[in-house]
Parts: structure tokens; C-alpha cells; sequence
């Protein structure tokens, strides 16, 4: 069934010390930001891309989607000061579609075979998000002396996309600008009003790029898909 997508990409990626926005980097030889939406791009069931910006960044992503015929990005939103706002400001301009991803341009290696499941459950239960079960033990704090080790098997790690019925994302959204909460996904905002969110298997390829060192293991993905 199809969706639209939202893409936020207007953060300025300090972690990554890179001088610029991560997103325009390039991984075998291809902007991170374009790897990104090429899947989408290429999913017939993607109707449409939002992209949440940095205004500085405008003209040289528009030279960029150019020159890599990305056709579907619908319209580019200014970004805001955190990424929830950048998603909402995106999310307002969906439209036309009962079900919408939300992704993080900084994760490229998404693949296909992912978007179909999560958009079903979207469908079908309201949200819907991609995890991987956690592979390091997890320990609570209280300063540098542990108070708690978490039960691993019921921990997961969450990724995006995060797949949401439009009404709930946006409803979901209103509340926490209301509220002046900050949640770190899109999920959160949807929990905190009591409602569901089922978790879809993902992949451990699906990195954030977030840190240089993960420039590294960008390279080693690309590296083996080339390689396949
Ligand atoms: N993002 C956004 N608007 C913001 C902040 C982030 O659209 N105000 C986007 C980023 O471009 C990225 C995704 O949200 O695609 C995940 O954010 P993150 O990995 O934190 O990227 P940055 O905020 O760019 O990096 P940093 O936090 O290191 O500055
Ligand atoms: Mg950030």
C-alpha cells in the first residue's frame, strides 16, 4: 500500500566533526543523504518524500538531487532547532496518504524489504517501528556505580524508519509541543498518549551514521553489498 516518506536531514551533524552537514558526505563515492532516498526513489509504494532542511544546506542538496534523478521529494521543508520539529514541520505537509515513514536521512543502508512490513503494521496497529534485539548487556547508574542490570531479552534497539498513521503522528506531535516535551524518536510522543506501537524486526546494517567511526563501517557495508 503506499505511504509518503519523511526524511529529516537538517540537523548539522557536530558528533561527526565534519565541518558541514554529515548528510553530504560521500560513501563509495555517493552523498550519504542520496543513498538514502534512492530506496525510496525506487519503492513504487513511495508516493512522495518530505525532506526537512537547514536552509544553508538548500542549494547544494538541490544540485545534488539533480544530478542523481531523485524525482519523488515533493517538497523541502525548513528544518527545526531539534529534530522533533523538523519532523513536524514536515509531517504537516503529508498529505493524501493514511500511512507515513519517518527516517532519518542519516541511516542509508535501509533496504526495501523493510518498508513493506513496517508500513502493514502501521496500517493495522497505528505505529510501528524498526528494532533490533540489543547485543550489550545494559546496566542503569546512579554516577559511575550500577544500580540495575536490564533484562537483555526484553531490550531492543530502535532504529527508523518509524511508520505512523498520519492522524496519530501529527496528534501525537500537537501533544508534545503542548506538553514542551522532547522525546529522542517519534514513537515516544506516540507511547506517552497511552497508544500502541508494535516493533518490526530490522536489520544491524541499519546504522545512524553518527560518529567518524561510523564513516568506517559505512564503508564495510557498501563494501560487501558491492561485493553481493
Ligand atoms: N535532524 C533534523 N533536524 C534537527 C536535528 C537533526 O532534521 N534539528 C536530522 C539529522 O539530519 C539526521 C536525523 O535527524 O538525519 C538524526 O539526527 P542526528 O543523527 O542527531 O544528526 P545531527 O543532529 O545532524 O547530528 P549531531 O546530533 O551530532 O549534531
Ligand atoms: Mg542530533
Amino acid at each position: 500500500m503506499s505511504y509518503q516518506a519523511i526524511l529529516p536531514a537538517a540537523g548539522q551533524g557536530k558528533r561527526m566533526g565534519a565541518g558541514k552537514n554529515k548528510l553530504l558526505l560521500e560513501i563509495g563515492n555517493v552523498p550519504v543523504f542520496i543513498h538514502t532516498l534512492r530506496v525510496f526513489e525506487n519503492d513504487p509504494e513511495c508516493t512522495g518524500v518530505f525532506l526537512a532542511i537547514n536552509p544553508q544546506d538548500e542549494e547544494e542538496m538541490r544540485v545534488l538531487l539533480k544530478k542523481h534523478q531523485i524525482t519523488k521529494v515533493a517538497a523541502m521543508v525548513e528544518g527545526g532547532k531539534e529534530r522533533q520539529h523538523s519532523v513536524y514541520n514536515a509531517a504537516k505537509a503529508a498529505s493524501g496518504v493514511e500511512v507515513v515513514l519517518v527516517h532519518d536521512a542519516a541511516r542509508p543502508f535501509i533496504t526495501r524489504d523493510l518498508l513493506q512490513p513496517l508500513e502493514k503494521a502501521a496500517r493495522e496497529k497505528g505505529a510501528a517501528v524498526l528494532a533490533v534485539p540489543l547485543k550489550d548487556t545494559v546496566k542503569k547508574a546512579d554516577g559511575n556505580l550500577i544500580t540495575e542490570t536490564l533484562e537483555r531479552s526484553c531490550l531492543w534497539a530502535v532504529q527508523t524508519p518509524q511508520a505512523f498513521r498520519v492522524s496519530s503522528l501529527l496528534e501525537a506531535h500537537r501533544k508534545a509541543e503542548e506538553d514542551s516535551f522532547l522525546g529522542t524518536d517519534d514513537a515516544s510522543l506516540v507511547e506517552r498518549l497511552g497508544k500502541e506501537v508494535v516493533i518490526v524486526e530490522g536489520s544491524y546494517d541499519n546504522i545512524k551514521l553518527t560518529t567518524p567511526e561510523d564513516i568506517y563501517f559505512a564503508e564495510a557495508i557498501i563494501k560487501k553489498r558491492s561485493n553481493k
